[in-house]
């Protein structure tokens, strides 16, 4: 009866790697989206963005991305919802994305289609979506149209591992909605798990919550062992080791789309501060914190300054929300002599909207030559060797390294001690 077994509606960070993952075992995927770049490149048969796994899934062109939901949406039996959900500049989610999507869709909705919002969404969005669809559409959910919501609880960069691996939560207010949505993806997922729309979006929030306040909680711990003169890494090994009631994260910068905005879809319905507010506000004290604590050991006004990663996470070319430009800011409100950015797994120049021209994206190499201070932000693999070359060539510089990417077991501390030479310090 339809062409298409899947067409996802928002092939980007999370959809593709999803329509990629259903065409691997076996379905036949359709796409659309509104990014022409992105359309050209997953058209010409290259990843838009990095995603390991996929490259020769790609390069076979069985994916074709469409601009207008027109040719394709009536041809799919299953529509899969994943665009963007920001929140605004207030603590307020942003809805936008979603209702340009059912306003596109609309007209092109078929019956006993089904319907699958695998966005990040603010509590009760998947009734705001069936509410929509029953009003707009001459059909009811359950009846002659299926509505389930199936939240995407994968990591950048595992995307192809963990859609194979990790259980598929799949909510729906009706049986037959729910036995099509886990019936979809028990093509990937190992284990379905049925519940109901509310459950399924907190299961996702409370996923990435909890995670957000780990991390604050290091930061925290990070901050008050400074204080106290103690070693942060030490110390987390120590309470962590072979005692089974901690489990204490790293410290680190705690950024990206997912985590730092989810916890606003919850705090936009409390008037009151909470225990995520404080998370929240822990995680953004964090690029102060170290330009802070660095200035009590050396002067970053009028020295030279790398930042070393700018991307959110390890290994990735994501900068969304990334906790680096906002270090960039509090390192350059010091007026240092020059500031140096690098990362290898982005373009030269940086595209930093908020930034007021392009930033230059140094050469490692070049980044570190004659430096006196270097912040790594980011924790990619390679630059333990280039702090050990620091460590030889100029080891009065000084390093702030929340990652402990070094392993030298401290947060601050200069160069010298890579390459166990005698520092200052
Ligand atoms: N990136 C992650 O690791 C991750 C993980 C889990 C959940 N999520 C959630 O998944 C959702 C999508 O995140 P993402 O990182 O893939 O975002 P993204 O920006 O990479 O992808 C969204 C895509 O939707 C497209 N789009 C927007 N409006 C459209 C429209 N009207 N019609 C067609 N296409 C449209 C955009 O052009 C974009 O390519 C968000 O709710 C996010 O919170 C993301």
């Amino acid at each position: 009866m339809f062409e298409y077994d899947v067409c996802i509606v928002g092939t980007g960070r999370v959809g593709l790697p999803l329509a990629l993952s259903f065409i691997e075992s076996g379905s036949k995927v359709t796409g659309v989206d509104i990014d022409e770049n992105l359309r050209n490149a997953v058209n010409n048969g290259t990843m838009p963005f990095h995603e390991p796994g996929y490259e020769t899934l790609i390069a076979s062109k069985q994916l074709v991305v469409h601009e207008s939901p027109n040719e394709v949406v009536p041809k799919s039996a299953v529509l899969v919802i994943t665009v963007g959900t920001p929140l605004h500049n207030h603590i307020e989610t942003d809805l936008s994305q979603i209702q340009n999507v059912l306003e596109e869709l609309g007209p092109h909705i078929r019956e006993g289609q089904l319907i699958i919002l695998r966005s990040t969404v603010a509590p009760g969005t998947t009734s705001y979506v069936k509410k929509w669809l029953e009003r707009n559409t001459s059909f009811k959910v359950g009846e002659n149209l299926l509505l389930s919501f199936c939240p995407e609880r994968t990591a950048e960069g595992v995307a192809h591992k963990e859609l194979r691996s990790l259980p598929q939560i799949c909510g729906a207010e009706d049986t037959a909605s729910r036995d099509a949505a886990g019936e979809l993806f028990a093509k990937l997922a190992p284990e379905i798990m049925k519940t109901n729309f509310i459950t399924a979006e907190l299961v996702k929030l409370f996923n990435n919550i909890s995670r957000y306040i780990n991390f604050a909680v290091a930061n925290q711990f990070a901050l008050i062992a400074d204080n106290f003169d103690a070693n942060i890494y030490e110390t987390r090994r120590l309470a962590n080791h072979n005692y089974p009631r901690c489990n204490l994260a790293m410290p680190g910068f705690t950024g990206g789309t997912c985590l730092r905005k989810d916890f606003g879809m919850l705090n936009e319905w409390s008037p009151y501060p909470d225990m995520l507010l404080s998370a929240w506000k822990m995680n953004e004290f964090t690029p102060a914190m170290l330009v802070e604590q660095l200035m009590k050991r050396t002067k970053i006004h009028d020295s030279k300054v790398a930042v070393l990663g700018f991307t959110f996470k390890q290994d990735t070319d994501d900068i969304r929300d990334s906790l680096v430009p906002k270090l960039c800011r509090y390192i350059q409100r010091q007026l240092p002599l020059e500031l140096r950015v690098s990362d290898h797994h982005l373009p030269d120049p940086i595209p930093e909207p908020s930034a007021p021209k392009p930033l230059k994206n140094w050469e490692i190499a070049d980044a570190l030559d004659g430096i006196d201070c270097v912040f790594v932000a980011t924790n990619h693999k390679g630059y333990k060797d280039a702090l050990l070359e620091l460590g030889q060539k100029r080891p009065e510089a000084w390093i702030a390294d929340i990652w402990n990417v070094g392993e030298t077991d401290q947060i601050y501390y200069q160069a010298g001690r890579m390459a166990g030479a005698k520092t200052a310090a």
